[in-house]
């Protein structure tokens, strides 16, 4: 009889990992002046009317929905006239309690810049940078374990990819964004754990794709029509992967390799170009 050990488990290595959430701590901005009076990016139509108030009710419940998995959200108090403001994740990047400013591209959105980083201030963040460079926060900067991939093209400068590198000391590499429907790296890349992604390789130039393809050769890779439905512009947290709930392919791939995705409904504010991720800056003490 051969010892247990030796029998042969042919399939062993594609069994889907364990997933294990770990707790977060998030900041959000209530969408109460959410509105589309300007348009910045392709998905934004001035001429369609907005409902603020059914922009609210899907927030929340993804506020509460983050608070139920067992994580901890922060709110930051709305600015009237900064109708963007509710995209928390471009306010700031932070890592190792290290907080980098945000410097935006239009000037539509200037003043979300300094509003995030006196939040910071206030809550006793002590390593705070104002940056010299555009950079739209965590829409251009994911933190993938002591990494981050950081995207320019559309927005944030390729200049504070090496801005953020000498501040948080770690490696930052570039990526570039070639299609203006996926204008933050976080449109079309999302980080699933300390290793893992999935992303929509059309949305990048050929060497970025090389690169990704390089970085991460298991990658989930995104068909066109969930990253069509902002299916890529998701938050994970090890375990649930919250998502668009039109993406409904992404969501059968993340399953396959023992996420549990959850489909959201932000339809609203997709009337902007934005969505789950969008809504959601992690604070990473
Ligand atoms: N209307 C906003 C803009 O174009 C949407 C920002 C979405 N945020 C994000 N992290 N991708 O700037």
């Amino acid at each position: 009889m051969p010892a247990t050990d030796t029998i042969p488990m042919p399939g062993l290595a594609a069994l889907p990992r364990v997933r294990v959430a770990r707790p977060r701590r998030f900041l959000m901005c209530e969408p109460r002046h959410f509105d589309v009076t300007y348009s910045i990016n392709p998905w934004m139509d001035p001429g369609k009317p907005v409902d603020t108030a059914l922009a609210l009710a899907q927030w929340t419940a993804l506020r509460d929905l983050y608070r139920s998995l067992g994580h901890t959200v922060e709110v930051v108090e709305p600015l009237d006239g900064l109708p963007d403001m509710v995209f928390a994740a471009n306010g700031a990047t932070v890592l190792d309690g290290k907080v980098l400013g945000a410097r935006f591209r239009h000037l539509e959105r200037t003043a979300e810049g300094p509003a995030y980083l006196s939040w910071f201030a206030e809550q006793g963040f002590r390593d705070l940078h104002w940056p010299e460079h555009i950079n739209e926060g965590e829409g251009d900067l994911l933190v993938v374990g002591r990494r981050i991939l950081a995207g320019s093209g559309f927005r944030s400068d390729p200049r504070s990819h090496r801005e953020a590198q000498e501040f948080f000391g770690v490696p930052v590499i570039g990526l570039t964004l070639v299609n203006p429907k996926f204008y933050h790296l976080d449109t079309a890349l999302a980080v699933l754990s300390d290793d893992e992604i999935m992303y929509y390789p059309a949305a990048f130039s050929e060497g970025s794709q090389a690169v990704l393809r390089e970085m991460f050769p298991d990658a989930i890779i995104a068909e066109d029509e969930d990253a069509e439905v902002f299916g890529l512009n998701a938050l994970s947290d090890g375990r649930h992967v919250l998502l668009p709930e039109a993406a409904v392919g992404l969501q059968r791939k993340l399953r396959a390799r023992g996420f549990e995705p959850i489909g959201v409904d932000l339809t609203e504010l997709l009337y902007a170009g934005g969505s789950v991720k969008c809504c959601t800056l992690e604070l990473r003490s």
